[in-house]
């Protein structure tokens, strides 16, 4: 008899260490904390049309293969641990085969298909995950950035999906909501830099209640962003 392979039984999870984090995709039945290893996160990904213009590009994250990482020179130490903490979410399982079939055919803003292993925060077995990551030969790759002029640069930027600050102060809370540990040192310097900078030009400084309301907009509208508004 014929095996239908239309259908698959797998179990199909989406690792998210950016603005998934705090923007859920849609279709998914469970969330979970945790990590990857092997990888740094940073800043090095310019956004045309998200957090900022073909014109103006914002910075977003992206993860940099952490042998490669080593042999750059970047002004920002590496983490002291070998992690990379961010969300895994599993998909529905009656939306897998429409999502995956939309998956292998799309590459989204430089961004490509690759998948790695995520430990959940609760020591509970490994997890296969496909991930998104701007890999360095793609055209929106920064490379290394001087903090400073960094934190300037997504202070001024905008896009579409809103201000880049708002998205790098997101990130910021959403990832010291994970874990006690999930703390990411690039990005928290870089918010704290912003912060000052905002201070001292007399912006507001984006708190709690901002990320607040834009986890409410998410959930009770179709604002999605990078990946989730295109692909699922
Ligand atoms: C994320 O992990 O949140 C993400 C990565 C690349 C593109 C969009 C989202």
């Amino acid at each position: 008899m014929a095996v239908d392979t239309s259908i698959s039984t797998e179990e199909f999870w989406l690792f998210g260490y950016g603005s998934l984090i705090w923007k859920p995709p849609p279709h998914f039945d469970q969330r979970i904390p945790g990590y990857v290893t092997g990888y740094v996160r940073r800043f090095w990904q310019a956004s045309q049309d998200h957090r900022g213009t073909p014109d103006k590009p914002g910075r977003v994250v992206t993860l940099i293969e952490r042998s490669f990482w080593e042999t750059l020179s970047d002004p920002h130490p590496s983490a002291s641990s070998d992690k990379v903490w961010g969300t895994a979410y599993r998909i529905e399982t009656a939306k897998v085969a429409e999502v995956k079939e939309y998956l292998d055919i799309r590459e989204i803003n430089g961004y490509t298909i690759h998948y790695t292993d995520f430990h959940p925060a609760d020591a509970s077995p490994m997890i296969k995950t496909l991930v998104y990551i701007g890999t360095p030969d793609n055209d929106q790759f920064m490379g290394p950035q001087d903090p400073e002029r960094l934190a300037e640069h997504i202070y001024r930027s905008k896009g579409p999906s809103g201000p880049n600050k708002d998205y790098l102060l997101s990130l910021e809370t959403a990832l010291d909501g994970l874990s006690p540990e999930s703390g990411d040192y690039h990005v928290k310097d870089l918010a704290d830099r912003l912060k000052k900078i905002s201070e001292a030009t007399g912006g507001v400084s984006r708190g709690k209640e901002a990320l607040d309301h834009e986890l409410k907009k998410v959930d009770s509208t179709d604002e999605q962003e990078e990946t989730e508004k295109r692909i699922l």
